[in-house]
């Protein structure tokens, strides 16, 4: 018999001091700060130095989720990192950060679920902890998007940013913590967003510049139908599978990937927009670091409270998506 609930015991996140505002932009593609503001809500992004590998991010990150969660990097037994940008395709991010925080009793390895990442690494943390594996599992989103961002597409570069957010999950209370997960995966729509590494094919080659093949391609259209689609059903899934309904939900912390995906999601499912956390204006799409970024503002913030029921929701490559509901609370 389980006596105990898996939640989260402590968040951090990371976001680099070089900031590209969409004045910025203006000087660099053939946009406008009313048309970026406009069509997703987005103001400023934060950006990678040149010099500075990703994990430090990550690794910067997961030192304050491991403080807060009032615990040493020794206590880590498992690391999971979900990364669409690795540094390395090996060493995994997850032995980098591992290495660089001295987590040395922690296994360590990477996810790559693209912007819906971190829900599938959370939900991965849940059945480590439960059948009483691991005691301790961080769990760290590192995207440097930048990296592979076409900075002369203004199809794509007005969207992206960097930045890595983590949690510690843990044993809590068993009237608290995560009650549902789901998720879903479509690779028949793979396609519309796509990121080469190893191989590039004819198709991928035409879709881009020349010299921009490994990047970030997207078909903006097809992604924002599927996203608007998919953040609501991941939403209306988890709760159902709960058992309570949108009325008992306190926070929905989304994806933030477009302010009009989230309103449209909102929208389908009659959701009050107090209800939703938003921080795309000043990050951009950080892919799956948004949810724990956005997570770790809501804690410092004081705005979870003990007892609150709390949605995670995420959407991106693969196709992917995914959900989590959780109580908040030790
Ligand atoms: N500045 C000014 N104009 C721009 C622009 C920019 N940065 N980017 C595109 N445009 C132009 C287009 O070229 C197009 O012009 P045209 O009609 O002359 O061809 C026009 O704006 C409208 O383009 P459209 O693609 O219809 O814009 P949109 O309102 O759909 O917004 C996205 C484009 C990419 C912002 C939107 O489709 C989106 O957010 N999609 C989802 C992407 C996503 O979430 N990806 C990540 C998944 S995790």
């Amino acid at each position: 018999m389980i006596d105990f609930g898996v939640g989260i015991l402590g968040t951090g996140k990371y976001l680099p001091d070089r900031i590209l505002t969409n004045s910025d932009l203006e000087k660099m593609v053939d946009t406008s700060d009313e048309w970026i503001v406009r069509r997703t809500g987005m103001k400023k992004r934060h950006l990678l130095d040149d010099n500075m590998p990703s994990y430090m991010m990550g690794a910067e990150a997961a030192r304050l989720a491991i403080e807060d969660a009032g615990l040493a990097p020794g206590d880590i037994d498992l690391i999971i990192v979900s990364t669409e940008v690795p540094d390395y395709l090996s060493p995994s991010m997850a032995c980098l950060i591992q290495n660089s925080i001295n987590a040395e009793n922690a296994v360590a390895f990477d996810v790559n679920a693209a912007c819906s990442g971190f829900v599938y690494a959370v939900t991965i943390a849940r059945q480590f902890i439960q059948t009483g594996y691991y005691r301790h599992v961080l769990v760290v989103a590192n995207e440097g998007l930048s990296r592979v961002v076409d900075w002369e597409s203004r199809n794509t570069c007005v969207l992206f940013g960097d930045a890595a957010g983590a949690v510690v999950l843990g044993r809590v209370s068993r009237e608290y913590g995560i009650k549902e997960t789901y998720l879903a995966s479509f690779g028949n729509l793979g396609h519309n967003l796509t990121i080469p590494c190893c191989y590039i094919s004819e198709e991928d080659r035409q879709k881009r510049s020349p010299g921009k093949e490994r990047t970030l391609w997207q078909d903006g259209s097809e992604v924002f139908a599927f996203a608007v689609r998919a953040m609501a059903e991941s939403i209306k899934t988890v709760i159902d599978k709960a058992g309570i309904t949108i009325e008992d939900v306190d926070l929905i912390i989304p994806h933030q990937a477009n302010l009009r995906i989230i309103n449209g999601a909102a929208k389908r499912l009659g959701i009050d927009d107090e209800k939703l956390s938003v921080i795309l204006h000043e990050t951009g799409n950080i892919s799956s670091a948004s949810v724990p970024v956005a997570l770790d503002i809501e804690n410092k913030n004081r705005r979870l409270k003990n007892g609150d029921t709390v949605v995670l929701v995420a959407f991106g490559g693969g196709l992917t998506c995914g959900s989590v509901v959780l109580t908040w609370g030790k």
